[in-house]
């Protein structure tokens, strides 16, 4: 039943149809998987838990860089940082890489009516100040006006006075415009949906600012999270033989007024742990306070509506003695995947295999049916609408795949580093072009994760034989990556095997 369904669905989306579906592409800032339907057990995130009930749920969905421009402007246009040339904020792809097409430019030049609402793309030099309009957007993106105070003293002091702190409860009359920038965002895209009367399809991005930091949120969100039902993670120690390297010094937390107060020693740490409680408990409020506009948006939805919901990257939360993004460690870079195809399932279907966010531009095409399949970018090309990702269209089956041949054996991330030993100016966690001297580059396969940190040119070449840092984990044995096990004689022959792959790249896997 269910796969004639979807049969039925893709084989008319190929054709030329009778009404192609819109698209809900929701992406929400720094949003690791810490929801209900991933069994987090201190989520409260009853909406996308819902909506999850009839969608299918990827398990193993990794960022291709875990930073938001080039995450961004990575699964915008299917292409690695790599071959964007951006690890940084500060460059716009068509101006230093090439003309490539970005995922909702395609929607548009297909007949479909695009629009941004919130942080799709990340603002500045790398969407050349528009978002990419007009090239990507049928009308002006929309912003939030009271994202102008995003990092400004707004968060209330237990002596009445106001700082720019991380941990920033705040009630929501009390703050500028009596408003706060995703509940301007939910009003833009909930009267989008409800006056339009095009008859092109939509593809409707709405990009939530919140659990990004600041931890600003509606304070009664707190109570869903009391601080005694919060639980330290198991890891919070540096894992054993890591080279400094790999370390990310979180200095974007450090800056806030409350966290200088503390006087926490740099660059390792420790955090107090009555303050990486506080740090879930708001990473966690301000995930349910999304949770809570996302109901409120696909309430809205019609039945002829695709939903996606996503995030750029992930956000360490106290494991390995880490906070934030900035890393190649799993809990930087693994991010939630749902999707929400109308009348198709009547449970969840989860999916294990391994999916990277370049790879959600050449799979919509392929459930949407917006134009033929996407090829596989040539080496080196310039080619404007092609794909560094592969299609996980043929992962949408009413049971898991097993296959061998339908999943991607490995999956990439990188990380840039101006300098071995974690460091504030320039900064590790978010080196400048100029700046950058060391590329991280892991290779993730079921059973590992291995990374060499090697030298960058300025060039964009990388010399292999320059290495500054090696890392391995058994995923089998360490699944959460505590072990460096670089070096241990057993693993000899893997390591090699590995060195060789992550070396060829993701062309070769
Ligand atoms: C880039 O692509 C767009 C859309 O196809 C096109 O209008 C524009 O002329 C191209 N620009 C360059 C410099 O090739
Ligand atoms: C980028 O912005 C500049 C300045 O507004 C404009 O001249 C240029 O055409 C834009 N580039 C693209 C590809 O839209
Ligand atoms: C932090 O350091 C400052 C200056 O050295 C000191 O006055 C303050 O008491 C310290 N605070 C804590 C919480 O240790
Ligand atoms: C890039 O820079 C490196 C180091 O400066 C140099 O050895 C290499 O030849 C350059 N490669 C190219 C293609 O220019």
């Amino acid at each position: 039943m269910f796969s004639y369904k979807l049969l039925f669905l893709l084989f008319f989306a190929q054709k030329v149809v009778l009404k192609k579906p819109n698209v809900l592409f929701i992406v929400v800032d720094d949003l690791r998987p810490n929801l209900g339907c991933y069994n987090y057990k201190n989520a409260y995130t009853p909406n996308i838990d819902k909506l999850a009930k009839s969608s299918f749920v990827f398990n193993n969905v990794f960022a291709q860089q875990a930073l938001c421009a080039p995450s961004r402007n990575s699964f915008l246009t299917s292409r690695r940082p790599d071959s964007l040339k951006l690890y940084d904020f500060y460059s716009y792809w068509r101006d230093v890489a090439g003309n490539f097409t970005t995922f909702p430019q395609h929607f548009k030049e297909n007949g479909y009516y695009t629009k941004s609402v919130g942080k799709i793309f990340h603002p500045g030099v790398t969407s050349n100040y528009t978002d990419d309009f007009p090239l990507s957007w049928s009308e002006i993106p929309f912003h939030p006006k009271s994202e102008k105070y995003k990092n400004a003293a707004v968060c209330p002091n237990k002596d009445g006075t106001l700082g720019k702190n991380l941990i920033c409860p705040v009630w929501v009359d009390n703050q500028p415009s009596q408003t706060l920038p995703d509940m301007e965002s939910l009003k833009e895209a909930v009267s989008f949906i409800s006056d339009y009367k095009k008859n092109d399809p939509y593809f409707l991005a709405v990009g939530f600012h919140k659990p990004h930091v600041p931890f600003r949120f509606p304070i009664e969100y707190l109570k869903y999270h009391p601080l005694e039902k919060i639980e330290l993670p198991q890891n919070r120690w540096r894992p054993s033989l890591l080279p400094t390297v790999a370390w990310n010094p979180w200095n974007d937390l450090r800056r806030r007024d409350d966290m200088k107060l503390l006087n926490i020693s740099y660059p390792f740490g420790p955090m107090p742990d009555k303050i990486t409680k506080k740090i879930i408990q708001s990473y966690n409020s301000a995930t349910t306070y999304i949770d809570d506009l996302i109901g409120k948006l696909i309430k809205h939805v019609d039945k002829n509506t695709i939903t996606v919901i996503t995030a750029d990257h992930g956000w360490s939360m106290g494991e390995h003695g880490e906070f934030s993004k900035f890393s190649n460690f799993q809990t930087a870079t693994k991010v939630p995947l749902i999707i929400n195809i109308p009348n198709l399932l009547q449970n969840t279907i989860y999916i294990d295999n391994f999916v990277e966010l370049v790879d959600i531009f050449p799979s919509l095409v392929d459930i949407t049916g917006v134009s033929k399949p996407l090829e596989l970018c040539p080496f080196g090309t310039k080619m404007e609408l092609c794909t560094e990702g592969r299609s996980f269209v043929r992962l949408l089956k009413d049971k898991p795949i097993k296959k061998k041949t339908l999943s991607k054996t490995a999956i990439f991330t990188q990380y840039p580093r101006p300098s071995t030993y974690p460091q504030k100016k320039p900064d590790s966690d978010r080196p400048t072009l100029k700046d950058i001297k060391i590329m991280g580059y892991s290779i993730k396969t079921p059973k590992f994760r291995y990374s060499e940190w090697i030298k960058f040119n300025q060039n964009f070449t990388v010399d292999w034989n320059t290495i500054y840092g090696k890392e391995l984990y058994d995923i089998t044995i360490d699944p959460e990556e505590n072990m460096n096990l670089i070096g241990h004689p057993e693993l000899s022959n893997i390591e090699k095997r590995l060195q060789v792959k992550l070396r060829l790249g993701w062309r070769y896997v």
